[in-house]
């Protein structure tokens, strides 16, 4: 907060009441008496970040500094459904376990704090830094409710915020803000990178249909350089949350450019699709012309990747969907992210792709896993009768030396199943959650999801990270990804392994996962 005290009571007062008679948001009591202590109530991931309590959507401002990864996110601390916006914030050092931190920045006279990105100010491009200390710098959107209801186009800005003292609190740059609307109902979720090449910042904004790049020397001034897909890629919904990533791939430099859909994903609602192509400091061109997913299912999304990460692009993903985040049965909190995954780039015949895996990171809470060769699945197998029983959360990872279509199936004993699986017919992988708990709180829950698979190979891996209402599947090296959230009356406690006819897996690998809560 960068008023003064007294004032700034007075100003947060003022959104407050503000926010009451503008937002008609549901605001949800929970009795704190009689709910099941935090991290352990119904639904809880055990292995995947969520807030203690109240709603949560975009990762944001994603930084690693000293050791530590920042992760803020868009958080309105007085509901579980979506509010005004503030950045929460968490901090790791290994990307899996996370201490909560304070709220690192509050709505202000200018608006709501949208989705951005934050900086390693190295150079002291921007003059924040004082005595030799280099600025974190978060860019993100001020979207002002009262300019949105009286219907003006200009609402969202893009603004600046400084921390001196690695990523702890926060200061908002007196001359916010820094880049103001050219009459764009949307234009968001500004992702800014350093372009060594030409010495100067680079900053993807979303708009309704495109990406804008803007340049900058210091953070603070802005100058337009292009626009970017009106006529590319999926535009069932509006474009929002772009990052701008750069890879070596045989030797040559490869730009990736994300950018998230809403609605229009492949399975419904929102999703993150990707380009890849050339970025000369100016324009990006995309090298296809099809539509690519970097992850198929139907519960990722704003997903981006972590800043001074060096040569290591680390993804994270609000993991939900517009559709129905707001009314998924969880009643202390409202979603998680995705595990951290590490993007890169594979060729498959002409074309380079982007592979997603989890993150190595998350080998610190893997149990010595359960392996089984040469599994003859005839139709059904049972996997309680093969193995001890392995309930969520937990890793299975599968390799078969042909192509074949079988499935996971994940039961209890009310009926209820997730299927996960691959269909050879039709050459794609699935996450069935049809049958797999409760989803009645929309209509459009009860899916059966599908992923084209990208790879050509006769041979396929799959991996599965299981949370105890959530599943990632990363098939053949992560060329097809997909997440899927699922509502179980009770745990699954049963699995077993489906096959059409007579399927050899050759591996079979299964890991339980630590909780990464301290309960
Ligand atoms: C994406 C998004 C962003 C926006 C934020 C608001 O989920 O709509 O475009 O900045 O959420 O919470």
């Amino acid at each position: 907060m960068i008023l003064a005290k007294p004032a700034a009571i007075r100003m947060s007062l003022m959104i407050g009441l503000w926010f009451l008679l503008l937002t008609p948001t549901v605001a949800q009591s929970i009795d704190k008496e009689a709910a099941p202590p935090l991290y352990s109530e119904p639904h809880r991931p055990q292995v995947h970040f969520s807030p203690k309590e109240s709603w949560m959507n975009d990762p944001n401002g994603m930084v690693y500094y000293n050791g530590t990864y920042h992760l803020f996110y868009q958080y309105y601390p007085d509901s579980t459904v979506w509010g005004p916006m503030h950045w929460g914030h968490a901090t790791s050092t290994n990307l899996v376990q996370w201490t909560h931190r304070p709220i690192a920045l509050y709505p202000d006279s200018l608006g709501y704090i949208f989705s951005g990105s934050a900086v390693v100010d190295k150079q002291n491009t921007s003059g924040f830094g004082q005595n030799g200390q280099a600025p974190l710098v978060a860019i993100f959107t001020h979207h002002d409710p009262a300019g949105e209801k009286a219907g003006r186009n200009d609402y969202q800005v893009q603004s600046l915020a400084y921390s001196l003292d690695s990523g702890r609190t926060w200061t908002k740059y007196a001359g916010n803000p820094v880049l103001k609307n050219p009459g764009l109902k949307d234009f968001r979720d500004p992702k800014v990178m350093w372009y060594e090449a030409g010495r100067k910042w680079i900053m993807a904004v979303a708009t309704y249909s495109q990406i804008l790049f803007y340049s900058s020397p210091d953070l603070k001034n802005w100058t337009k350089e292009s626009e970017f897909g009106k006529d590319l890629g999926a535009h069932g919904g509006v474009w929002e949350c772009p990052d701008l990533l750069s890879f070596e791939l045989n030797g040559k430099k490869e730009w990736v450019l994300l950018v998230n859909l809403n609605p229009g994903g492949p399975n419904g609602g929102s999703a993150t699709q990707y380009f890849v192509g050339d970025f000369d400091g100016k324009t990006f061109t995309a090298s296809h012309s099809d539509t690519r997913w970097l992850d198929y299912g139907p519960d990722e999304y704003a997903g981006v990747t972590w800043s001074n990460t060096g040569d290591r692009k680390i993804f994270l993903g609000w993991m939900s969907n517009w559709l129905y985040g707001q009314v998924v049965p969880t009643a202390r909190w409202r979603s998680a992210m995705t595990v951290p995954r590490d993007l890169s780039l594979k060729q498959v015949g002409n074309e380079v792709y982007v592979a997603s895996q989890p993150s190595k990171e998350l080998d610190v809470i893997v149990s010595k896993p359960l392996v089984y060769e040469n599994l003859q699945v005839q139709n059904r197998l049972d996997l309680k009768t093969k193995v001890k029983e392995v309930v969520a959360p937990c890793r299975i990872e599968m390799s078969l030396d042909n192509l074949a279509s079988y499935s996971l199936v994940l039961s209890n004993d009310a009926g209820e199943e997730l299927v996960v699986g691959f269909d050879k017919d039709s050459n794609q992988f699935y996450i069935d959650r049809s049958r797999a708990g409760d989803t009645s709180f929309h209509q459009a829950f009860a899916t059966r999801s599908v992923a084209p698979r990208i790879a050509t190979a006769s041979s396929m891996t799959m991996t599965l990270v299981i949370d105890v209402s959530s599943v990632e599947l990363f098939a053949d090296g992560g060329l097809s990804v997909m997440t899927g959230i699922f509502f179980p009356s009770t745990p699954y406690t049963n699995q077993r392994l489906q096959a059409t006819g007579n399927v050899v897996i050759k591996k079979l690998s299964i890991s339980r996962l630590k909780s990464i809560w301290k309960k």
